[in-house]
């Protein structure tokens, strides 16, 4: 327990903002669990009420700077009432600005890398006793995931993450700078995690990554796995229900990994297979690494595998030399494909990118028309899609209650929200649910009773 001569004796509480991926998510998580095991810090729900403020940040797209820094100044006026408090700022900001964060805000006690959060505990330690500011941005093998204690408390769903970093480069793209080079886990750690979590009570499994097919991680056997291989090995574990992951790169779908959508009972019909472009040229002067026409035969070899399977992307428009053509080509190719969900962005340059010294040559305003086209086709594809599960039957993972009283609220195979009446006790079991109503983000249904 904290001594008197401890000095992290007057730290109870922890706050931890977190923006951007998943793969944030997933860290902060393991953020809180490493600062209870060290330390005994309880997780509060206002920055207001906590010793130790940390910050999990994205970079990814504009003015992430700027939203950092004007969250750490609403920081600031809780130190200068409580100067003993420690306020961090990590994730994808605090590894790209480094230093330049305490230049700027002085208050800031830490600021650390995604690579470095199993040293949290010393860190702080030092901040307390030497009463000192650190920066730790270096970027070490994978020893994090060594040194992290595990995962608990996900519920019915968990999320496990395989790989790190990104070899891409696509020239828009912060990541491969702010979360290093691809670095996977070896497969036995996966699986022990896995086991871990199922132990729990989760009974549905999410491997994450910046490219988790691009998984090459260190085998059972001590040969090289690929992402097919470790997919087979995950499902078969017992008392996994449903499988899923993200996120994917077009150039390294396998038709393995297509065929996996037909093989693997688990592995739900839902992918998020980003293409950013239709356009050839863009996709060119984007270096992602492949045309239209490939990504194209690929969505009809995933169709023929799983007839059924649910599609999303990622979509950048105004890329720097974006004409109205290529534009077109963006929203041919969605039409082609018929996404079931989207996310639209608008370009913005991200310093020490390649694209960032290309002029950004498409108008704010020719962009923010094209995000409005975009989301406008993509809200009409995904209400179709939710219009086509009227009158079905489709299974349901319940998961938690829902916001209305007596509701509960769970997920179908493809990934679409379901609310029905039910009861809590159903929380973990997957159960019939046939679909009355369709909003724009979610179903309604009844539960089928058995022997209905
Ligand atoms: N690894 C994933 C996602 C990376 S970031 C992938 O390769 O698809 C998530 C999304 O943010 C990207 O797919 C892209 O659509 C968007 N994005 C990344 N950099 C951007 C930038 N500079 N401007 C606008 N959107 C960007
Ligand atoms: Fe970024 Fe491209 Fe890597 Fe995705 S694949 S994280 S978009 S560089
Ligand atoms: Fe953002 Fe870093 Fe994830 S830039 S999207 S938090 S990898």
């Amino acid at each position: 327990m904290k001594s008197k001569t401890d000095p992290i004796r007057s730290l109870d509480t922890l706050f931890i903002r977190t923006y951007g991926c998943q793969m944030n998510e997933y860290d902060s998580g393991r953020m809180a669990d490493i600062m209870k095991q060290a330390y005994g810090l309880r997780l509060v729900d206002r920055p207001e009420d906590a010793d130790v403020i940390l910050m999990n940040t994205c970079s990814v797209r504009e003015k992430a700077e700027e939203k950092v820094y004007s969250e750490l100044g609403r920081y600031r006026k809780l130190k200068d009432k409580r100067p003993d408090m420690i306020i961090g700022v990590g994730g994808c900001v605090g590894q790209q600005e480094g230093e330049r964060i305490q230049k700027r805000a002085p208050y800031v006690d830490l600021v650390f890398g995604p690579q470095t959060y199993h040293r949290l505990p010393e860190m702080v330690k030092k901040i307390r006793r030497d009463r000192v500011q650190l920066t730790e941005v270096d970027m070490p093998e994978i020893e994090k995931f060594d040194s992290l204690p595990r995962h608990q408390g996900q519920g019915v769903s968990g999320c496990v993450t395989i790989m790190e970093g990104c070899d891409k480069f696509c020239t828009f793209c912060v990541v491969p700078y702010t979360r290093g080079p691809e670095i996977s886990r070896p497969v036995e750690d996966i699986l022990t995690e896995c086991r871990q979590l199922l132990a729990d009570g989760v009974v549905e499994i999410s491997l994450l990554g910046q490219n988790v097919n691009g998984y090459r991680g260190l085998g059972e056997d001590g040969g090289e796995w690929d992402f097919t291989m470790l997919l087979y090995a995950v499902a078969a574990l017992d008392g996994l229900k449903r499988l899923r992951f993200t996120t994917s790169h077009p150039m390294e779908m396998t038709s393995e990994l297509c065929r996996a959508f037909s093989e693997i009972p688990q592995l739900m019909p839902y992918l998020h297979l980003p293409v950013q472009s239709g356009s050839n040229h863009m996709l060119k002067m984007m270096h992602r690494g492949h045309d239209r026409e490939t990504y194209l035969r690929l969505i009809d070899e995933l169709r023929g595998y799983c007839p059924d399977i649910a599609l999303s992307s990622d979509f950048i428009v105004g890329y720097p030399g974006e004409s109205d053509e290529d534009f077109e080509d963006t929203l041919d190719l969605a039409r082609q494909v018929g996404y079931d969900t989207a996310y639209c962005f608008k370009y913005s340059p991200r310093p020490g990118t390649p694209a960032s010294h290309a002029e950004d040559s498409v108008p704010e305003a020719v962009k923010d028309e094209r995000l409005q086209r975009l989301l406008t086709l993509m809200r009409e594809q995904s209400r179709l899609g939710m219009e086509r599960q009227l009158g079905r039957t489709v299974e349901v993972l319940v998961e938690k209650p829902g916001r209305n009283e007596g509701d509960m609220e769970g997920r179908t195979a493809d990934y679409r929200i379901v609310h029905f009446r039910g009861s809590p006790r159903q929380i973990g079991q997957i159960l019939p649910v046939r679909i009355m109503e369709a909003y724009g983000q979610s179903l309604r249904g009844e539960l089928i009773l058995v022997g209905e």
